[in-house]
């Protein structure tokens, strides 16, 4: 009877959480067909395209926030190397980014975190 109740419990677990094993993304994390790429990180296909509609509003010519110029291959670059790029966007650094927007999808930081790691691929 004990294990009768506890074994509810738990798939009663599953049905309000989703079951952690049926996460495909979690099963199948080299997945090509996933939705999310982070096999293919260059700056042109993946990177640019996040940062320009997210970051460049605020982030060129001599306004630029906090001085960072974001419209460029070099800036971006820079800025991961020198201003914490990464810690914005994934909201650890104590100036989280979108500067009053909201986060980023956990896929555009997870591809930016490859980018950095794979050497800034252009
Ligand atoms: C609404 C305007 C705005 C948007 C959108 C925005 N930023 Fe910023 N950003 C700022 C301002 C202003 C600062 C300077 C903040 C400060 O120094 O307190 C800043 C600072 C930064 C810094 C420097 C952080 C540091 O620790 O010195 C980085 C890196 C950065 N932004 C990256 C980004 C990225 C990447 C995006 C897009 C995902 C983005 N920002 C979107 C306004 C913005």
């Amino acid at each position: 009877m004990k294990k009768y109740i506890l074994g509810l419990l738990l798939s009663g677990t599953c049905l309000f959480s989703g079951c952690y094993y049926d996460v495909e993304s979690e099963l199948y994390p080299k997945d090509p067909n996933q939705t999310c790429d982070t096999l293919n990180v260059g700056y042109q296909a993946r990177i640019e395209p996040i940062i320009k509609s997210n970051c460049v509003a605020c982030h060129t010519g001599s306004g630029a926030g906090g001085n960072v110029s974001l419209d460029s291959y070099q800036g971006v670059r820079d800025a991961t190397i020198n201003r914490n790029l990464y810690g914005a966007v994934s909201h650890t650094s104590n100036k989280p980014m979108p500067q009053g927007g909201n986060k980023l999808p956990d896929c555009d930081i997870n591809a930016i975190k490859k980018w950095i790691d794979n050497g800034h691929p252009q």
